[in-house]
């Protein structure tokens, strides 16, 4: 089974129009894998710009939605608003959300069954903490919270699961080939026996830490690294070359 390879950027909260301006010319200008799908995660204000400069062969993300159409919930975005601009993908349980904002995977999974009925294709971010590592409860851990979103998944054709470790996300700690590896194995091992083994031959399964130019290369010829989700190096013109990693 052969599965497309992922490569989303997350820019988290960063940059202004003419940055990200600049940053959008680079990636348009660019040679890219034509056997890559490349997503780039905006801040809210500036997804619709984002849309409207990106070439269309570049997709783009919200980086969180709430779980509901709409109503009082000040500061929220839905995914019905996401759609109204353009965008078609939003990052769901990324660490930053989980361990910064406090969401839960109860929370989590409730944006995700939303996200997912409305159309939007999900990048479903899972991972542990280094003290969940050491403790050697990293696959406990990334289980429980890929059954979260299991739950709340009836069409896994639009999902995508991210594995973070947090303890690589923005330390320069990247994890290393044969740590990535294991964890995917093990998600898809899984995704095999909770949902199905066409779905787990079928899922992307992508790398997030500190994946720079230098490390994507050997990451992504892994035989379960599916690709990657990037912060630092997506606003960096080394992002094309984590794009092309594949070449
Ligand atoms: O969502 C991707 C992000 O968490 C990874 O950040 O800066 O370690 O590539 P970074």
């Amino acid at each position: 089974m052969s599965r497309k390879f992922f490569v989303g950027g997350n820019w988290k909260m960063n940059g202004d129009k003419a940055s990200l301006g600049e940053l959008i010319k680079t990636l348009n200008s660019a040679k890219l894998d034509p056997n890559t799908e490349v997503v780039c995660g905006a801040p809210s204000i500036y997804l619709e710009f984002a849309r409207a400069k990106l070439d269309p062969k570049i997709g783009v993300a919200a980086q969180n939605c709430y779980k509901v159409k709409g109503g009082a919930f000040t500061g929220e975005i839905s995914p019905a608003m996401i759609k109204d601009v353009g965008v078609h993908w939003v990052i769901l349980g990324h660490s930053e959300r989980r361990w910064v904002f406090g969401e839960t995977d109860e929370l989590i999974g409730q944006k995700c069954a939303h996200a997912l009925e409305n159309g939007l294709g999900v990048i479903a971010c899972i991972g542990e903490k280094l003290d969940e590592r050491e403790a050697g409860i990293t696959e406990k851990v990334i289980n429980a919270q890929t059954k979260h979103f299991a739950d709340n998944i009836k069409d896994w054709s639009k999902v995508v699961l991210a594995y973070e470790p947090v303890w690589a996300i923005g330390t320069g700690k990247t994890a290393s080939p044969a740590q990535a590896q294991d964890v995917h194995d093990k998600l898809r091992q899984w995704v095999k026996a909770n949902v199905s083994e066409a779905v787990a031959n079928s899922v992307r399964i992508i790398y997030g830490g500190s994946v720079t130019g230098g490390t994507c290369k050997e990451l992504g010829g892994m035989k379960d690294v599916d690709g990657f989700l990037v912060g630092g190096a997506a606003l960096k013109p080394e992002f094309v070359d984590i794009i092309n990693a594949k070449q």
